[in-house]
Parts: structure tokens; C-alpha cells; sequence
């Protein structure tokens, strides 16, 4: 089959079945244009709450599947690739996390919502790389436990300094490994290139950067601006991506190795394959795991607006 001939098939099978596909921004660009809604993962979780159809299939990483499934129980919800984790969702367990408590009794526990369903049950409020500062500026409390990715963490102290935010020894391992000598370099290449990175990458990164802020961010960002060349510090489909929207503008990778082998593990055939109900995984969740992890989505929505 052409892709266009798999592309036209999810259509239709999409229609016939009722599915909604939801697909992250990190996806290559034929899952993209067969999606129902793309995003990043707080415009996809609140995306989700809202679609009527009874099947959603995600097309990113499990824990934005299991976010789905949180927040409607009722829905079958399916991750694309079953073998889509995340690495930073599972650095830390639920056991570690009421250790943590102990150690630091009256603290907010503030989730990236790159964290399991278990996890979530345990924590506070939920965040996205999007919704990070604005939530965190609005909660009661000074003190914070930021968990798991140090470098969102850091980079939301820093925009609030008024608040004690302590980090854990967490992160994404595909942002953290660029490092300053590479914003150097890819400056020294193109001196004329505004610099747009994720807050996953490390403050010595972050702080060289013009824009820091979530996929879509640099996605709008890059839009918007009247400039003529950027270097992204994400993920490198974003180039692709932003390169096909902006055919008059230059994207370069901020680093050849910005590639999550997970959002990568999805192609366009398991999508044709969960549509045909022969692929991908269903997400199941015990009801009191929803119950409590739920808590913690619904504070991110109330708060991130
Ligand atoms: P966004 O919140 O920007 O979608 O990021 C999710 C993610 O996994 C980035 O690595
Ligand atoms: Fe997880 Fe990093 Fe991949 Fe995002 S880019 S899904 S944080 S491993």
C-alpha cells in the first residue's frame, strides 16, 4: 500500500468506528495529517477530556495514553505502539515518592505529567512543559517537590523566585544530553538564528536560549516570529515539521541527537492496525488508581486554564 492509500484507509476506518486519534507533535508528519488533534501534551490531555468519540487512540508515549484514560474511564483508549514509553516517567515509583513526603512534610508535590498513572495517585498537581510556571505561580504554599525532571524544575525556580522549589535527580534523557557546547557551535554555524529549546534541556542550555517553552510553543513561536532562522532544541521532528509550515524560514537541529526513540516507535501502519482493532494496546486502569491520579489532572486543568 502507498501512504496515501494507508492514510486514506484510517480515514475511513476512523469515521466507521468512531475513533478519535490524537497525535503528539513529536509524530512523523503522515500520523500528523490523518489526526484528529495534535499538540503538545497539555493541549492533547485537555483535547482529550473534551472529544465525544468512544475510542481514542494516542499516538505519543504511554503515560499521555494513560492521561487520557484518566480522564475518560468510560472511553476505550488505545496507545498506538505498545512499546512507547517514556524513560523519564518511570525514573521514579510511588514507594520513593512517600519516602520523599516524609522527608519533606507541608510541600506541594508537583508532577510532570511525564509520570506513570501510579505515581500521579501520589502526588499533588499535575504540570505540562506548557503549563509548568503558571500552575506552580498560583499554588498556596512557598515550598514545592518538583518531581521528576530537574531541568523543568530549574527552569521554573528560576521564573519564580519567590517560591522554594526542590528538585530530584530526574529528566529526559533524549533533552538532557545536549549541552552548552552545542548551542555554541550551532551559533558559531548560524549567527543570524534566534535559539527556541525545550525547558527539558539543562539550564546551561536554557539560559543561552531566546524562547524556552513547550513543543507548541516553539511551534507558535517560530510562526509568529518575523525572524528568518531558528535552531530548535527539541525534538527534531519539530524541524521537519516547522520547516513544511514555514517553507520561507531556516529550522536547524540544535543536536543530531535530539531523537526520542519512543515517540519514534509508532508508524503509520500500527496506526491502520489499531483503526482495523488488530494493533497497538488497550489501557486498562484499576478505578481507585483514576480516582486519585485524576486529582491531580483535574488540579492541572482548574489552574492551567
Ligand atoms: P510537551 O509538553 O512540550 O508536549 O513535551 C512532552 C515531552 O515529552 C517532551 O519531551
Ligand atoms: Fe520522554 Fe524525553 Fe521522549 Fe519526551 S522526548 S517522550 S520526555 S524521553
Amino acid at each position: 500500500m502507498t501512504i496515501k492509500e494507508v492514510q486514506d484507509e484510517i480515514l475511513r476506518l476512523k469515521k466507521e468506528k468512531d475513533i478519535c486519534v490524537l497525535a503528539h507533535s513529536y509524530q512523523a508528519r503522515e500520523i500528523l495529517e490523518v489526526a484528529d488533534y495534535t499538540g503538545d501534551s497539555y493541549a492533547l490531555s485537555k483535547m482529550a477530556a473534551a472529544a465525544p468519540n468512544k475510542t481514542m487512540l494516542m499516538c505519543g508515549v504511554r503515560f499521555m495514553a494513560e492521561t487520557v484514560k484518566i480522564l475518560s474511564p468510560e472511553k476505550t483508549v488505545i496507545l498506538s505502539s505498545p512499546a512507547a514509553g517514556c524513560p523519564m516517567a518511570e525514573q521514579f515509583d510511588k514507594e520513593t515518592i512517600l519516602q520523599l513526603k516524609k522527608q519533606y512534610p507541608g510541600y506541594t508535590v508537583v508532577a510532570y505529567i511525564n509520570t506513570t498513572a501510579a505515581l500521579k495517585t501520589v502526588c499533588d498537581v499535575c504540570v505540562t512543559s506548557a503549563s509548568a510556571v503558571k500552575i506552580v505561580s498560583q499554588l498556596p504554599g512557598e515550598n514545592i517537590l518538583f518531581i521528576p525532571d530537574c531541568n523543568l524544575g530549574s527552569y521554573v525556580a528560576e521564573q519564580l523566585p519567590g517560591k522554594h522549589i526542590q528538585l530530584m535527580q530526574g529528566g529526559c534523557p533524549v533533552h538532557a544530553a545536549v549541552t552548552a557546547a552545542h548551542v555554541d557551535e550551532a551559533r558559531r554555524r548560524h549567527p543570524d538564528a534566534e535559539l527556541l529549546v525545550h525547558p527539558e534541556c539543562i539550564p546551561a542550555v536554557a539560559q543561552k536560549a531566546d524562547y524556552v517553552g513547550s513543543t507548541s510553543g516553539i511551534m507558535n513561536y517560530a510562526i509568529q516570529s518575523d525572524k528568518k532562522e531558528f535552531i530548535i532544541g527539541t525534538e527534531n521532528s519539530i524541524v521537519e515539521h516547522l520547516q513544511y509550515t514555514c517553507p520561507d524560514k531556516r529550522f536547524y537541529a540544535l543536536s543530531k541527537s535530539l531523537l526520542c526513540e519512543d515517540m519514534k516507535a509508532t508508524t503509520l501502519m500500527d496506526v491502520l492496525l489499531c483503526c482495523q482493532g488488530k494493533g497497538g494496546e488497550i489501557i486498562e486502569l484499576d478505578a481507585d488508581t483514576i480516582r486519585e491520579a485524576r486529582r491531580c489532572i483535574d488540579a492541572m486543568i482548574a489552574l492551567g486554564g
